[in-house]
Order: structure tokens, then C-alpha cells, then sequence
């Protein structure tokens, strides 16, 4: 069995910037409740391109920042609860747009756990040495899903990419992987799919689909916020365990930026000082599968990560699904 290692990240978020004042116009909310309950002051959102676009940007500068081209790259997947279609894959567009042809590639969904189970997938194939080398990547254009009326949930997401490239190496790298899910708690964060369209279904849905209502998501977010404080911490347990490692010898935390609440319960809960957790959630809001790599991506230009240093990096969301992965720089 191989070892894995990230050896390049990258990022893209589309330009438009929207601000907590900017939506206190569209709906019912003001900056100081957006701020003090999340900690989000800004995010983005893509007018004129789709997560194919923003994922591709992404991955070109996670390629850049790896040095490698798009003839070493062996997989593409694209995590993402927002794909340009249903057919054909995101990850499929952005091997066109890259021109990395030899790619097998193909999306990935599991909402705001989606990079981790992504990279999880991944790191199976390069570890078994069925390929070489893989990009990973976190993409969503949630602003095409969001009901712009509801202020419980608008407020809160954005769009953004973030990728990583993984290969194979002689050091070591993704060490310990743990992945869950309930769908009992499916209906707490939602995106209904499309209504069937055949003239033999029930006339109210047949009527629904030719008035070309879309899917919009719905979340239930005390209840997913009650989820995050029980299962971040246990996903944390779960890696440390499996690598034999106490919490204390790990030197950043990167949670999905859903809520700061959520970060800091977690830093008060296991007792692990705050600092260690990465937040721009702030910046961008919370960008589902993209955030964790956003994250990364920005820890790595700022010289946060040092070489050798153990990270822990947790998803959780809809499904409701969660993952950890603990590595090493
Ligand atoms: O990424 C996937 C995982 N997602 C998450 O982890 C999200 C988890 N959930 C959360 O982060 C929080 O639950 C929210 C930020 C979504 C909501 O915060 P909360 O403290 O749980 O607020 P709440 O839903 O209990 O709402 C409190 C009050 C309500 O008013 P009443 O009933 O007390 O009068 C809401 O109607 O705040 C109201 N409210 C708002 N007020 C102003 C809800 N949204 C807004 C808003 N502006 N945007």
C-alpha cells in the first residue's frame, strides 16, 4: 500500500461580493444577526458562471501550485450538491476545460461532507495504486438552488471552489479516514430533485414540472446545529484513535465553516484551544463542499501549514452524512 499525499492546492471564488447589508434589502435580517449567529460578514456568488468553471479555475491553480500537468493527472472527482446538469458530470467538464484526457472522472455527492468523502475515494484508488496521481475538488454555485425569500437560509451559503491534488509518495500523508451517515435525517437539508415529467404521473406534479418550478433547498438549522456539536467532535475521536494520536499532538483543526458557534462549541467541548481551528467563514459563508479546500488553499499561501504538521479536517451535512481525515503536511 502507498502512501498519499496533498501536493498542491487552489482556489476560486466568482467576483460578486454580497454583503450582509446587501441582503438586509432582499429579506427580513440585518448584519448584526447574520454576524452574531454565524460570524459571516461576506460571501459570493457566481452571475455568470457555473461550478464547472469555478471548479476548473480551482484545479488549474491546485495543478500550478502541485507542478504538474494535465497529462499526469489519472482521476478527477468533483464533490458538489450543485453540478452544472445531471448529465453530463462536473468533473466531466472540467477534464475538457483542463484537457487532462486520460482522466477517469466522475461528481461526488454528499452536501458540505462531500470534499472528505471525495478525497476519502480518492486516496483508495492511489493507495491501492490503481493510479498515480488525482485532483479533488470542492465546487458549488449554491446561489441556482437558494430561495432568495427565505432568510434562514439565504443568508447563510455561498459559491466557490477550492481542489488538491493527491499522489502517491514515499511519505506520509492521509493516515487515518472515518466516514458516516444517517439518511434518517434526510429531510433536515434538502434539495428536492426534479418532479417526475412523464404525463402519467399525478397531475399536481405533472403541472409543478411543465410551470418549471425548481428545486430550492429547505434546512431545518437548529436541528443540523444540534447534529454538528455532537458529531464534529466524535468524527475528531474517531481519527485520533485510528492513528493512535492524542488531540493534543494535532496542530490545526479544519472544520466545514457552516457556523463559528459550531467551531468554538467544538473547541470548548474537546478542550482544544481555539487557535488550532481555521475560520474564513467570515469571508465567504459557508460553500458546502468547497469549504474545507477553500480553507486549505488559503492556510497554505498564508504559511499556516507547515511541513510535518498534523491536520484534522471534518465534514458534516445533508444526508445527513459526516467524515474526518487526520494527516500529515
Ligand atoms: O452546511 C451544512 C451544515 N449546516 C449547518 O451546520 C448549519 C447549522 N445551523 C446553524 O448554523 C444555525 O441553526 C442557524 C444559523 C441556521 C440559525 O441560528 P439559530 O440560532 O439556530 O437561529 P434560529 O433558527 O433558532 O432562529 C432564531 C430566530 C427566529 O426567530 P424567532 O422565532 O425566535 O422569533 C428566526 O425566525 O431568528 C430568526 N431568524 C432570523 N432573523 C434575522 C432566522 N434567520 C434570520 C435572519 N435574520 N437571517
Amino acid at each position: 500500500m502507498s502512501e498519499v499525499c496533498i501536493i498542491g492546492t487552489g482556489r476560486y471564488i466568482p467576483e460578486e461580493q454580497v454583503t450582509n447589508e446587501d441582503l438586509s434589502s432582499l429579506v427580513d435580517t440585518t448584519d448584526e444577526w447574520i454576524r452574531t449567529r454565524t460570524g459571516i460578514q461576506t460571501r459570493y456568488i457566481a452571475t455568470n458562471e457555473n461550478t464547472s468553471h469555478l471548479a476548473a479555475k480551482a484545479a488549474k491553480k491546485a495543478m500550478i501550485n502541485a507542478g504538474i500537468s494535465e497529462k499526469e493527472i489519472d482521476l478527477i472527482i468533483v464533490a458538489t450538491m450543485t453540478p452544472d446538469g445531471a448529465m453530463p458530470s462536473t468533473a466531466c467538464l472540467v477534464q475538457h476545460y483542463l484537457g487532462a484526457h486520460q482522466a477517469a472522472c466522475f461528481d461526488l455527492s454528499a452536501a458540505c461532507s462531500g470534499f472528505i468523502y471525495a478525497l476519502s475515494v480518492a486516496t483508495q484508488f492511489l493507495k491501492t495504486s490503481l493510479y498515480n496521481c488525482a485532483l479533488v475538488i470542492g465546487a458549488e454555485t449554491i446561489s441556482k438552488v437558494m430561495n432568495w425569500q427565505d432568510r434562514s437560509t439565504c443568508v447563510l451559503f455561498g459559491d466557490g471552489a477550492g481542489a488538491v491534488v493527491i499522489q502517491q509518495s514515499q511519505e506520509k500523508g492521509i493516515e487515518s479516514i472515518y466516514l458516516g451517515s444517517d439518511g434518517r435525517g434526510h429531510d433536515l437539508l434538502q434539495c428536492e430533485g426534479w418532479p417526475l415529467q412523464n404525463p402519467m404521473h399525478r397531475r399536481e406534479l405533472f403541472k409543478k414540472a411543465t410551470e418549471g418550478v425548481f428545486p430550492k433547498m429547505t434546512m431545518k438549522g437548529k436541528e443540523v446545529f444540534q447534529f454538528a456539536l455532537k458529531r464534529v467532535p466524535y468524527c475528531i475521536q474517531k481519527v485520533l484513535e485510528e492513528g493512535d494520536y492524542g488531540v493534543e499532538e494535532m496542530d490545526h483543526i479544519i472544520l466545514h465553516q457552516a457556523n463559528d458557534r459550531i467551531l468554538e462549541s467544538v473547541a470548548k467541548k474537546m478542550k482544544i484551544p481555539q487557535e488550532k481551528f481555521y475560520s474564513n467563514i467570515h469571508r465567504y459563508g459557508n460553500t458546502s463542499a468547497a469549504s474545507i479546500p477553500i480553507a486549505l488553499d488559503e492556510m497554505r499561501e498564508q504559511n499556516i501549514l507547515q511541513k510535518g504538521e498534523k491536520l484534522i479536517l471534518v465534514g458534516f451535512g445533508g444526508g445527513l452524512t459526516w467524515g474526518a481525515i487526520l494527516l500529515t503536511w
